[in-house]
Formats: structure tokens, sequence, C-alpha cells
């Protein structure tokens, strides 16, 4: 029980507007320690919908969500975002960096608002992970002069700070060129294997998915295999 990262029960969810319809039926999933796992599935099959709810940032749904055996049901909104910033690091297909800053205080914003440990501690921290990832010598520029695969591994860097124990992204190579998508994979391969996190990672590139561990596929709001 103590490898079981995330858990999924029974999970639907509806939109109401302007009609209801359900988008998510049914969802029941694990993912374990050290587990790197795609999802995969047509435009509109409910991916993005079920990430919003798996990081605990759409509470709208039924069923429920554990994150490290803890249900997150009857959390309060302050409750579940400290649970997110501590526990689950997320990289989207557009990277959300703040231009107006430089590349390391992009990376220790996550930390800094965690308050768990002095400034200086982060500021160390967020080196490390920019230097794990190849990127050291970019930590004093601002967000705005990187290219696209840099800015992407600085995300990363983001998603790193606070040593998640799950990482989500939702198309994080979607913006890439292959050379920078084969970078990110080998990056997320790492944190999988030799720092034991867990990956979700949702992607229409095949070929990405295939070298995951496991895929869950997607179709009209249900999974069809695991
Ligand atoms: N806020 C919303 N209100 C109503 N319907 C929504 C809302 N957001 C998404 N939907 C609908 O829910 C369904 C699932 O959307 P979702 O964004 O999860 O798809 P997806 O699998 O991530 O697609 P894509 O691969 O294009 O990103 C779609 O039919 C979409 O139109
Ligand atoms: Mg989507």
């Amino acid at each position: 029980m103590g490898d079981i990262i995330l858990e999924a029960r029974h999970i639907n969810k509806y939109f109401h507007d302007p009609v209801d319809v359900k988008v998510l039926s049914d969802i029941n999933l694990i993912i374990k320690k050290g587990e790197f796992v795609a999802v995969t599935g047509k435009s509109g099959c409910g991916k993005s919908t079920l990430l919003y709810i798996l990081s605990t940032m759409d509470t709208d749904y039924s069923g429920e969500l554990l994150i490290e055996d803890v249900t997150m049901n009857n959390k309060t909104e302050p409750e579940l975002a400290r649970i997110r910033n501590e526990k689950i690091g997320f990289v989207f297909q557009f990277h959300y960096l703040l231009n107006e800053f430089t590349v390391l205080h992009n990376v220790m914003l996550p930390g800094l608002k965690l308050n768990k440990y002095p400034a200086a501690e982060v500021e160390h921290m967020a080196m490390e992970k920019l230097n794990m990832l190849g990127i050291g010598q970019l930590a004093i520029k601002k967000a705005n002069q990187l290219s696209g695969g840099e800015k992407q591994r600085v995300a990363i860097a983001r998603a790193l700070i606070n040593n998640p124990c799950i990482i989500m992204g939702d198309e994080p190579t979607g913006n890439l060129d292959k050379k920078n998508s084969e970078i990110v994979f080998n990056i997320f391969y790492e944190l999988a294997s030799q720092q034991k996190q867990a990956l979700l990672i949702v992607t229409h590139d095949e070929e990405f998915a295939a070298r995951t561990q496991r895929t869950i596929k997607m179709e009209d709001g249900k999974i069809y295999l695991i």
C-alpha cells in the first residue's frame, strides 16, 4: 500500500453549461511510486479534465481521490493548495514562466510559497535542480530570453523544486521539436527511475507514450486500457 501515490475511485464528472454532459465516467486508476505513465486519447475525450481533478485543482466531481493514501474529498481549498504545492509538480504545454523574473527566481517561487525552508536554502535547491537539468548557466537570465526548449526545462525545474511525489504533465512536449521532446522524455525517465517520482503525462505523441512504462488510453470520458 505504501507504494501507491495516487488513486482515483469511481470518478465521474459533468459539465453543466450549456447542457448537462458527462465528460468522465467511472474513472479508476492507481499510480505507484516511480511509475512513468502516459495518458492518451483523442481530442476532447477528457484528458485535461481528468488531470485537473487528479491534481486537486478541480473539486467538482463525484467519486474519490486519494494522494498517498489520504482522501482529498473533505479538504478545504487552502489545504488542497498546500498539498498541491508540496506533493504535485505540474508541467503544461505552455510554460507560464514569469517573463520579468530571472530563471532562478521562477524556479524558487513554489519553494518560497511553501515556506518550509529559508530563502537561501530554496535558492540552493533551485540551483541544484537547474544544474541537474543541465541549465544552471541560465539561472540569471530573464525567462523571456530563453528558447522554447530551455523554457520547458525551467518549467520542469520549477515543478521539481518541492520534491513532489508525482509530476503531472498536460502535453509538456506539445510545443517542442523532436530534439527537445527527447530531452524532456529523458529527464522524465530519470526522475522516475532514479528519484522514484511518479509521472503522469498526457500526450498526443504516440512514440513518447510507447516508451513510457504504461499507457492509460481514454475514449469518450472512459478509460479502456490500463
Ligand atoms: N469548462 C467546460 N465547460 C463545458 N464543457 C467543457 C469544459 N471544458 C471542457 N469541456 C468539454 O469536455 C470534454 C473534454 O475536454 P478536455 O479538455 O478534457 O479534453 P482533452 O482530452 O484534454 O482534449 P485535447 O486533447 O484537445 O486537449 C470536451 O468535449 C470539452 O468540449
Ligand atoms: Mg487537453
